[in-house]
């Protein structure tokens, strides 16, 4: 797996699958080489597609705390906070070459892409959004729906972003970044969003480069305590990733990271299987369709 843009204790994985289409060997596979409760919450997916991005964040989660946190993998017991974060319940002894600093770390599966960030301590979130037309509304009824989402300023910033394109691209940003504080503090749905709002950088968010200037406000106080890394994997999807770092003083900060792009290879290669083979599994993968009717007709609509 290429270390290349990777820093010491910071890792960021992407993994394209929107255009995995696993054979039978491989789903089995994957699906050995998750945990059993797991396996069954993939496996009660009525797409094709959100099994896939499921399958694909497990294996995200697992490959990391494998490689870089070097737990064998068999010996990785995952749970959920109870507001649904995943975190490593075991192995809880930390091995001595992991230093003083834990690793934090989340997924977010969304449009073509899983995508893991983790880094050495630190506090992280993830978020990725793909740019989509809304299913059934205009632009603006989408908007008007979501109007308590965003405050005033962030409205403003975003209904001034140009073509209906480039504000939803705008609206997507946005929610990314909220989405990924919300993902690092993991608690979900119920916290207030109006509390947050996001100054962004001047500079244009291309795919070339990783922005880090963007602020928070909670409370109306601009949040030093927390830093956002914002890149496009392509055109249509932003990523936003939270870090808080209380405990490092600002000046310290390394440099932003950028996203890799993994094959699925790299997301078995230190796997092993935690259960046996399951025949049954890939019949009933295989007889899913892959999303909606209604949104793969979108998909082949241009935005
Ligand atoms: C769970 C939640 C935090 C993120 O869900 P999401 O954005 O739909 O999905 P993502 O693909 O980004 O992330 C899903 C992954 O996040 C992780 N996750 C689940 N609950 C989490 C939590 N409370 N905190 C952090 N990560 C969580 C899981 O790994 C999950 O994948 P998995 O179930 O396949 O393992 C979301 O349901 C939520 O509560 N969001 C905030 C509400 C909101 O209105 N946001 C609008 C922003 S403008």
């Amino acid at each position: 797996m290429s270390e290349a843009g990777e820093r010491m204790g910071s890792v960021r994985w992407a993994f394209r699958c929107g255009s995995w289409t696993p054979g039978r060997a491989d789903w089995l596979f994957a699906a050995r080489c998750v945990q059993p409760e797991e396996k069954d919450r993939i496996a009660k997916f009525v797409f094709a597609r959100d099994a896939k991005s499921a399958m694909a964040g497990r294996l995200l989660l697992r490959s990391f705390v494998c490689e870089k946190m070097h737990i064998p993998w068999a010996h990785i017991r995952l749970e959920r906070s109870p507001r649904g974060k995943p975190y490593l319940a075991a192995p809880l002894q930390a091995s001595p070459d992991l230093g003083t600093q834990t690793w934090s770390f989340n997924i977010s599966h969304q449009g073509d892409y899983a995508v893991l960030a983790a880094e050495k301590g630190m506090q992280v979130g993830v978020d990725i959004m793909k740019t989509s037309m809304p299913g059934s509304s205009t632009v603006t009824e989408f908007f008007r729906i979501m109007t308590r989402q965003f405050t005033p300023y962030e409205w403003r910033v975003i209904q001034s972003a140009g073509s209906e394109q480039q504000q939803l691209a705008m609206f997507y940003r946005h929610w990314a970044l909220k989405e990924s504080f919300i993902k690092a503090i993991g608690t979900g749905l119920g916290f207030n969003l109006q509390r947050l709002e996001f100054h962004l950088s001047s500079e244009a968010l291309t795919q070339s480069r990783v922005l880090c200037q963007t602020r928070m406000h909670l409370d109306e106080e601009d949040e030093e305590d927390w830093l956002f890394e914002e890149s496009l994997l392509d055109a249509d999807h932003h990523v936003a990733v939270a870090l808080g770092h209380s405990a490092n003083p600002t000046s310290s900060l390394p440099p932003p990271t950028a996203f890799t792009l993994l094959t699925f290879n790299d997301l078995v290669a230190a796997a092993s299987p935690l259960t046996e083979e399951d025949p049954a599994y890939w019949e009933s993968f295989k007889m899913k369709a892959e999303a909606p009717l209604r949104q793969r007709d979108a998909q082949s609509r241009s935005l």
